[in-house]
């Protein structure tokens, strides 16, 4: 993959993919997964399935959304990843086949709350793609870059795209740049614009993306976010068998998540608990986001060490064990 466009945010980034799609296939429609995010623009927006961002706007035509790789609340009813037939991916190349005419397939090679998806789903969905025409674009702007103890989440399948999309951590995680990068036999739109952005190609921006690719080689940051990644789920596994509430663990490198349950057998979301026990971590001074209402997930940094993560995660156990013992 050697042709890239950069622009200012990962919205613009996930756009120019799809406009890229739409004029190297000359069709239109564009598959994703319900309850993905993919950005807050009109294109965006119509590809994710998230339904705050959806409700009363008109959407792109064409955009057709299929269930997402869920593990732990497979929505086709498999209890676990050992049962598992990969009916999710087989979806995927059933809608294509319907449909016949889709322009491409854009997802998250690991959706950031995380939905870590088995071994061989990645190569189903890339097969469909190549049957049917179809270009496969990898929005990587949570995971970019080394973030799941790879530099580029991809890496964790052997799956090469037509077009990935980078952005969020290639600044540095504070400065505004992002980005697609596609395969060579990609590069069929010279005659027309698909970025064209005021700050496309912002100097300022370019040297940030230098000095972190630098800093995240200089001083081995994937390998940190490998090895403490895998040093924070086996702690957060110890916390799942002290607290009944934590219904699932799920992590790979710095993307960690921890779903609270109201029950462990029913899996129904322990919303409002959860939303105490982050008040709570706040006060003692750690943040973190909600997904779902009841999915704790942590994405820290990747320069963070083993003791701040020992901090971090005592924090959580103190909260859970106080929400715990308040309800
Ligand atoms: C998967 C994914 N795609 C796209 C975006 C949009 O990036 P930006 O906020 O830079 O427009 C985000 C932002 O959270 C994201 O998580």
């Amino acid at each position: 993959m050697k042709r890239s466009l950069f622009c200012p945010g990962g919205t613009d980034a996930v756009e120019m993919a799809l406009k890229l799609s739409m004029g190297n296939t000359n069709r239109y429609k564009i598959l994703s997964f319900w309850d993905a995010f993919h950005g807050a623009g009109f294109g965006a927006i119509s590809v994710g399935g998230e339904a705050i961002f959806r409700g009363q706007i008109s959407l792109l035509p064409g955009t057709l959304h299929v269930a997402p790789p869920d593990c732990y609340r497979c929505p086709y009813g498999y209890p676990d990843k050992e049962s598992c037939s990969l009916e999710c991916a087989k979806m995927v190349r059933y809608v294509l086949d319907k449909e016949k005419d889709v322009a491409a397939f854009i997802g998250e090679a690991i959706r950031s709350m995380p939905y870590i998806p088995p071994t061989g789903f990645w190569k189903e969905i890339r097969s469909a793609c190549n049957d049917f025409g179809v270009r496969l674009i990898i929005d990587a702007i949570p995971q970019c870059l080394g973030k799941t103890g790879k530099m580029f989440p991809i890496d964790h399948y052997d799956l090469i795209p037509d077009i990935m999309v980078i952005g969020k951590g290639l600044g540095g995680g504070i400065f505004p740049i992002a980005g697609i990068i596609a395969r060579e036999g990609m590069n069929t739109l010279e005659h027309r614009a698909i970025g064209h952005y005021t700050h496309e190609k912002s100097p300022v921006g370019c040297a940030a993306a230098l000095a972190t690719i630098n800093y995240i080689e200089k001083y081995n940051l994937v390998d940190n976010a490998e090895k403490q990644g895998a040093y924070a789920l086996k702690l957060l596994n110890e916390l799942k068998e002290k607290h009944s509430m934590i219904g699932n663990i799920r992590g790979i490198g710095l993307l960690l998540g921890i779903e609270l349950v109201k029950d462990r057998k029913t899996k129904k979301r322990a919303t409002e608990e959860a939303e105490k026990v982050l008040y709570r971590c706040i006060n003692k001074g750690l943040s973190f986001k909600l997904t779902m209402g009841n999915i704790i997930s942590l994405y820290p940094p990747l320069i963070i060490t083993r003791e701040q993560m020992d901090w971090a995660i005592k924090i959580i156990d103190e909260s859970l064990s106080e929400v715990e013992k308040a309800c």
